[in-house]
């Protein structure tokens, strides 16, 4: 019984709260795994969150002093919490993918900010000197939290459409050599004999800027459809610097938060190297794709079809596979699509979807776009899964969607998405394309399935030709 209340008394109410906020990041991660319930997991997490601030600003002591500075930590928090509220709030959905990259290189520098702040207060150990776990955890922690800042940024310009590509061959071998350089710089440190860590203090700002020089040099060459790969990287290195800063105060939310990020992110990166068909070492020396210009000018001339043309043939067909893509998400079609999808059914055709894994600007964009739209779930396939089915398929409707689509990634060499999986549409019986006009998808390289001849062109928005779509549909 002695015992007992011993142990009791050893466990502090901050450790309890870390461990409810760290059961409450689970489940929320856990949640946010299905589109029905991804919303409420998303608030279970950030209470979580809420419950290990308020609790450290409350319970958290070093020497037996209470934590200080609360209206600067409070302000800090009511400006950031705002400025993120409104960024979130007024952001478009086809923009998120900028927003997610920015966030996250934000969580970069939060980590590298504290292993700055926090090494020149390293004290030696009287044995080991710098080799110790603590110095090991800052030292990480600035060097994987500054890359992905720095990449992250660049990841965000690109995304945004204000920075190209450098695609320069000889770039690997001077990524790698900076690669080799930062876990010189940490041996260095950690091996380096010295009365106070605050000797090497003028080390770890040029450490700070060799990791930015790689963080932008591995993100720069990296373009187009490889995109959604580095942005999971990236992710995942946010979260296993956030883990080091959980080390390096003994806070299990801040190791467990970090951890989950971590892990997840690392999957989600395996998950789209093998989607689009590419290695990680790859990613990380910042190489990709054929490297050369596809296709330059597109032979051949399109085919158009007409409404009425367009909805007797899916009207009288067995089978329809609808493609959805960016444009798709940009119309805001998926409603109508849906619609669409139910006359059909009515008709007694049968109607699936191919969702390729980065179909859109976000992982499972496609998935979480026709959720909303309330299609059910049954009927979306994964690319892979369906690609077999599309030579008994009658009609292939590509809607917005282009790279994920385009017979280069097979045919062509020499392009930069050579080798990604794709929704092997030019198999179905007919095409028909609904998109705009003539542009290109986000690899920027032309499309030969438009020139196909099974296929036939739907020219308009999305939104506007599935509207009149349906409109024929119901009127035969
Ligand atoms: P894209 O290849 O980007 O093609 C989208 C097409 O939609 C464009 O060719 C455009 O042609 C058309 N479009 C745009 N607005 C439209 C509208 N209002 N109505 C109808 N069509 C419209 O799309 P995708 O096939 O979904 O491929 C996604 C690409 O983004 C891949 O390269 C992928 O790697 C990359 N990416 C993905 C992610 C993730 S994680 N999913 C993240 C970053 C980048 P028009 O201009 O002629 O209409």
């Amino acid at each position: 019984m002695d015992q007992l209340s011993h142990i009791a008394n050893q466990i502090s109410i901050l450790e309890i709260t870390y461990v409810v906020a760290s059961v409450l990041f689970v489940l929320g991660l856990k949640m946010l795994s299905h589109p029905l319930t991804a919303r409420r997991g998303n608030i279970l997490a950030a209470f979580g969150m809420c419950f290990a601030i308020i609790a450290t600003i409350l319970f958290h002591r070093k020497d037996g002093e209470p934590i200080g500075h609360i209206p600067w930590i409070l302000g800090a928090i009511v400006i950031g919490t705002a400025i993120g509220w409104t960024i979130a709030k007024k952001v478009k959905m086809t923009a998120m993918p900028q927003l997610v990259s920015f966030f996250n290189g934000m969580g970069g520098a939060a980590a590298a900010l504290i292993s700055m702040m926090e090494f020149p207060h390293v004290i030696p150990d009287p044995i080991h000197g710098m080799a110790n776990g603590h110095v090991l955890a800052i030292l990480l922690g600035l060097m994987i939290g500054t890359i992905s800042w720095a990449g992250s940024m660049i990841a965000y310009g690109k995304l945004d459409g204000w920075i190209g590509d450098l695609r320069l061959k000889w770039l690997k071998y001077v990524n790698l050599t900076i690669l080799v350089v930062l876990i010189g710089f940490i041996i260095f440190i950690m091996t380096h004999q010295v009365k106070s860590a605050s000797e090497l203090t003028p080390l770890i700002y040029i450490m700070f800027a060799v990791a930015v020089i790689y963080g932008v040099l591995f993100v720069m060459p990296i373009g187009g459809a490889d995109m959604p790969v580095v942005i999971s990287l990236l992710n995942s290195f946010t979260g296993v610097a956030a883990a080091m800063g959980g080390f390096l105060y003994k806070n299990q939310a801040m190791l467990t938060g970090g951890i989950l990020v971590g892990s997840a992110g690392t999957i989600l990166t395996i998950l789209m190297c093998r989607a689009m068909n590419r290695s990680l070492l790859n990613v990380i020396v910042g190489v990709f794709g054929g490297g050369g210009q596809a296709i330059a000018g597109a032979t051949g001339s399109v085919k158009e079809i007409t409404l009425s043309d367009a909805a007797v043939l899916l009207s009288y067909s067995k089978k329809v596979v609808i493609v959805p893509g960016y444009g798709l998400a940009v119309a805001q079609a998926q409603h109508i699509c849906h619609e669409l999808d139910k006359l059909l059914d009515e008709k007694g055709v049968e109607v699936k979807y191919a969702i390729h894994p980065v179909a859109g600007r976000m992982p499972g964009h496609m998935n979480v776009l026709l959720a909303e739209a309330d299609v059910p779930y049954e009927q979306l396939i994964e690319s892979d899964e369906i690609n077999p089915d599309l030579p008994n398929t009658d009609v292939l409707v590509v809607i917005g969607a282009n790279d994920v689509v385009n017979p280069a990634a097979e045919d062509d060499p020499s392009s930069p998405i050579y080798g990604m999986p794709i929704v092997k549409a030019r198999d179905a019986k007919n095409i028909i394309v609904m998109k705009r006009g003539m542009g290109k998808g986000y690899a920027a390289i032309e499309n030969m399935l438009f020139f196909n001849d099974k296929t036939r062109m739907l020219f308009g928005d999305a939104k506007t030709s599935l509207q009149n779509l349906v409109n024929e549909v119901k009127s035969l």
